[in-house]
């Protein structure tokens, strides 16, 4: 299973790539936003930190703009997807951008039938939103079963991605669901190799280890 940084935040990229576990980033509008900074200087920051794919959202909604966007942002470095909205503009979007090689990533997946949509489309990745959908009683979870079954028994080359990740559960959760890759915001992230019994089993073993080199002396 693949993990992306689903952030715009240069120095959290930074920390956890140093890890060797981070294989790609993913953005929306509201996460570069929060940067306060120039959009097409972010993204390419990001490109150059990791190797892996970096997902950029285009902001236009007809399809022309959008292949337009699209075509621009991959002149920025060979390893930007091109994240687009699910909408009929979206996915006619796609269908061009997958002809002329152009990965794309298609975006805020509720449902089967709009993530078998991207994928017929030609979409490298979808991305159901977990923790959106649970919050007005979905289940993220299912979907990701779901997606699963249909892009298999289909063969569609397409990956899932689950997003909209509110902790460490729901990495586990789609681990476990057969997701291709999760993107986990930093705050997530930084906690997923935390566990209290962890901590406290640390604890008893440098106590012990304490009382028997003072038993030495
Ligand atoms: O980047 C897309 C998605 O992961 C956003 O998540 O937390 O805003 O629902 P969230």
């Amino acid at each position: 299973m693949k993990f992306f940084l689903d952030t715009a935040n240069t120095e959290d990229i930074k920390r956890y790539a140093q890890l060797g576990l981070v294989d790609g980033v993913t953005t929306n509008p509201t996460l570069v936003s929060r940067e306060g900074r120039d959009f097409e200087t972010v993204i390419k920051e990001i490109a150059q930190i990791v190797s892996g794919p970096v997902s950029a959202e285009v902001t236009a909604t007809k399809a022309e703009a959008m292949i337009e966007q699209a075509r621009n942002e991959v002149k920025w470095a060979d390893n930007i997807v091109v994240k687009i909205p699910m909408t009929e503009e979206g996915l006619k979007a796609v269908k061009v951008l997958s002809s002329e090689g152009i990965k794309t990533n298609v975006t805020l997946i509720f449902s089967v039938s709009q993530g078998l949509l991207a994928a017929k489309a030609g979409a490298s990745y979808i991305s159901p939103f977990l923790g959106r959908l649970d919050d007005i009683g979905g289940n993220g979870i299912q979907l990701v079963k779901d997606l699963r079954q249909v892009l298999d028994t289909y063969n569609f080359k397409t990956e899932i991605i689950a997003a909209s990740v509110r902790g460490a559960q729901h990495v586990q959760e789609a681990a476990l669901a057969g997701s291709d890759i999760a993107t986990i915001p930093a705050a997530v992230f930084g906690k997923l190799w935390s566990h209290p019994l962890t901590d406290k089993g640390l604890a008893s073993f440098a106590s012990d280890w304490d009382k028997f080199q003072a038993q030495q002396k």
